[in-house]
């Protein structure tokens, strides 16, 4: 009899531990399996309001140094992203980075014209704007693509950085020779992601509307006179030179 519970106790615990095994397994293959779908990720939801998710996966860092990062966006509102959440969002993320770099590099466009390239490529983490304010260099232009290409580990190609770089300095001598072009950072920006107005072409005639538009637009939002007429035409000069239909950015 203690023969044949001993031995029923053994299986009794053998059991155990393999359903245990087995639904560690099962539990980290469904994990794997919803990653690849990239569907129903807590990470999808908490990690992709504030900023893309793209500028999340395309980090490469060590589980200590995604614990540090993930804090430091939960501090940023303890109740959007709680403890408990934390670390649910650092294992997806160590489970299916891999996979969604793979993927974003898939999707990775190419683009003919230079600005373009540019604006997909360099949105990627941060503001366009903080680009546009820069007055650097030609050699200052090429360290800090090359330094950006480095932090995209990968994403962005040699190819793309070197006509990056060339777009960068070839937009810089126009806007450096133009009177228009601070004008542009001064009146534009306030109300306009650089990307945006940057995804656009048109010709003199089409600018000249959109930018009296605008005037208007500002004239009531600010109540004052924002854009004066003259400063309309410095601008439409500028973007004709920069996004109009002539231009070959490449
Ligand atoms: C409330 C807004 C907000 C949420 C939610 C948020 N982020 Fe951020 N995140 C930011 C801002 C703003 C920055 C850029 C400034 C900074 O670093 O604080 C940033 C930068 C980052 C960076 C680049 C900087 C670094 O430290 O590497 C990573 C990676 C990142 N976030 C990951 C995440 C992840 C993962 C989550 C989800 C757990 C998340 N973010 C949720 C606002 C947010
Ligand atoms: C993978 C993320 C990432 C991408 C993609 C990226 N940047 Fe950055 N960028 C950063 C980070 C992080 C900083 C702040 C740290 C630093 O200055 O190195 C920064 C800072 C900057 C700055 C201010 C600092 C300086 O050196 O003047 C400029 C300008 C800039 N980036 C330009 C670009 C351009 C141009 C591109 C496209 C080729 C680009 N970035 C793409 C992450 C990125
Ligand atoms: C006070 C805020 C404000 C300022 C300043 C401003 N805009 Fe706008 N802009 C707007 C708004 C609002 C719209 C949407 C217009 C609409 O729907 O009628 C717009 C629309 C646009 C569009 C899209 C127009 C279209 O019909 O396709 C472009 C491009 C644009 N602005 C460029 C500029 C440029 C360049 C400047 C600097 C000269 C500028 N804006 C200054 C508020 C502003």
């Amino acid at each position: 009899m203690r023969f044949e519970a001993l031995r029923t106790k053994e299986v009794m615990w053998a059991h155990l531990l393999l359903s245990g095994l087995i639904l560690y397994g099962v539990t980290s293959e469904i994990l794997l399996a919803q990653a690849l779908n990239n569907k129903g990720y807590l990470v999808d939801i908490k990690c992709s309001k504030c900023h893309t998710l793209r500028r999340v996966f395309i980090m490469c860092k060590s589980e200590s140094e995604w614990r540090v990062t993930i804090e430091k966006m939960m501090n940023k509102n303890q109740e959007w992203i709680q403890p408990a959440e934390a670390e649910q969002i650092l294992k997806e993320i160590l489970i299916s980075r891999a996979e969604r770099v793979h993927a974003m590099c898939q999707e990775r466009k190419d683009y003919e014209d230079a600005r373009f390239l540019f604006v997909d490529r360099c949105t990627l983490c941060h503001n366009i704007n903080r680009i546009l304010y820069q007055d650097k260099t030609p050699e200052e232009w090429k360290e800090t693509v090359e330094r950006m290409c480095t932090e995209a580990m990968g994403y962005i190609t040699s190819e793309d950085s070197e006509r990056i770089a060339r777009f960068l300095l070839e937009r810089a001598e126009i806007l450096r020779e133009d009177a228009g072009s601070k004008l542009f950072l001064d009146k534009c920006m306030n109300c306009h992601p650089g990307e945006q107005i940057l995804l656009e072409t048109h010709n003199r005639k089409e600018w000249r509307k959109i930018l009296r538009n605008c005037s208007e637009i500002a004239a009531k939002t600010f109540k004052t006179s924002w854009l004066h007429p003259y400063e309309v035409e410095l601008i439409v000069d500028i973007l004709v030179k920069t996004q109009g239909f002539s231009v070959q950015n490449n």
